[in-house]
């Protein structure tokens, strides 16, 4: 029962004191929440990985890509603990290495591989946070750089001091809504297809490419509309209306403001009591900013609630059975990066900590 599962998690967190540090991401469950040490966005997440170098274990309730960065950046001595290994990302899961590779590949034979007469390179990379180790890595070799959605214009400004284009992957919304809001025209963010010969783009288009956008997604944000938010000001005609920058761009555009789970819980945070918000981002967090603000009315968007189903395979139980493995001297579902992805993928994660302030 939930009950007895509780007291298992607390009895084992209480008998590892400091050796064990629970980090949860703003998406988990609540019953899951009530557990971490550290709750944020991935960017303090990945920053909270070192922040207690003396615990022997990071029990990371998250997704696959948040533990593999908080084992890039935590010490060699410590292991990094993914409660359920099936909690992946369908969006990380859009760009595999090889179609990275054979992207790069393309691109380096169509604009060459060396700097311009300004130094400029052709293209940086520059892979969001969503992707796998070996994205990173691959980054970390070629001069690129990691973001994430509370750091992307920083993190592009950085790219284009470097490169006349850049390549940004795996999320186009993401990198859409950053680069417009740079000023980069639409025509100039051509789309990247991987199955397709130079992307599905003329070498004119990538020729006059600025940002040349992955065709990944996250299928929890594409499911917020534009009508969604229009019947929300019809409703409530002083609505404030705050979505993720992994919306589509026309959501964005329609919407008040963007940004990171940590952006959007301090929004609403500093917001005068009686604030009316519609927000388009994971029902877990919207549900949790509702009933930790009585102050303020909130709503998600999208009245069909849209869990992230892979960030909800976190259950109690799996807490619990990792948890109660520690104070027996066994670690399971570590995950561990391997030594040639990881001294590159940790080169491109020190260059975002760097950028960052
Ligand atoms: P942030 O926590 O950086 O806003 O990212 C949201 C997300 O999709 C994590 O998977
Ligand atoms: Fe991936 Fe989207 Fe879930 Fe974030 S919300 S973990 S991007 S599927």
């Amino acid at each position: 029962t939930a009950a007895e599962l509780d007291s298992r998690i607390r009895a084992a967190k209480r008998t590892l004191g400091d050796r064990a540090v629970v980090l949860g991401h703003f998406y988990q469950r609540d019953e899951v929440v009530q557990y971490a040490d550290f709750v944020g966005d991935s960017f303090q997440l990945a920053r909270a990985a070192r922040a207690k170098p003396d615990a022997e274990a990071i029990v990371f309730c998250g997704v696959h890509f948040m533990a593999e960065t908080a084992d890039l950046l935590s010490g060699d001595e410590q292991s990094v603990i993914l409660p359920n290994l099936a909690a992946g990302c369908s969006m990380a899961d859009m760009a595999n290495i090889d179609q990275v590779e054979q992207c790069w590949q393309e691109l380096d034979d169509a604009l060459g591989a060396g700097p311009d007469a300004d130094g400029l390179a052709p293209v940086i990379p520059v892979t969001y946070m969503n992707s796998s180790a070996a994205l990173k890595g691959f980054c970390g070799r070629h001069g690129g750089i990691v973001c994430t959605s509370s750091n992307a214009r920083t993190v592009l400004d950085w790219a284009f001091e470097r490169g006349r284009r850049v390549l940004f992957f795996p999320d186009q919304h993401l990198g859409r809504n950053t680069a417009k809001a740079m000023g980069v025209p639409e025509e100039r963010m051509p789309l990247w297809m991987p199955n397709k010969p130079l992307g599905g783009m003329t070498p004119e288009q990538l020729r006059d490419a600025q940002v040349i956008l992955w065709n990944g997604f996250c299928s929890v944000h594409k499911r917020f509309t534009v009508r969604q938010i229009e019947k929300a000001r019809e409703t409530f005609p002083n609505v404030r209306v705050i979505v993720h920058p992994e919306c589509p761009m026309p959501v964005v555009d329609a919407a008040d403001e963007s940004g990171s789970t940590d952006y959007i819980t301090k929004a609403i945070a500093a917001a005068p009591a009686g604030t009316t918000f519609a927000i388009g981002t994971e029902i877990n967090l919207v549900n949790r900013l509702a009933s930790e603000n009585p102050q303020h009315t909130i709503f998600c968007l999208d009245p069909v609630v849209c869990p992230c189903s892979t960030m909800y395979r976190i259950h109690p139980g799996y807490l619990a059975w990792v948890l109660e493995s520690l104070v027996r001297g066994r670690v399971i579902n570590q995950i561990s990066v391997g030594d040639d992805v990881a001294i590159p993928a940790t080169r491109a994660l020190e260059r975002m900590l760097a950028t960052t302030p």
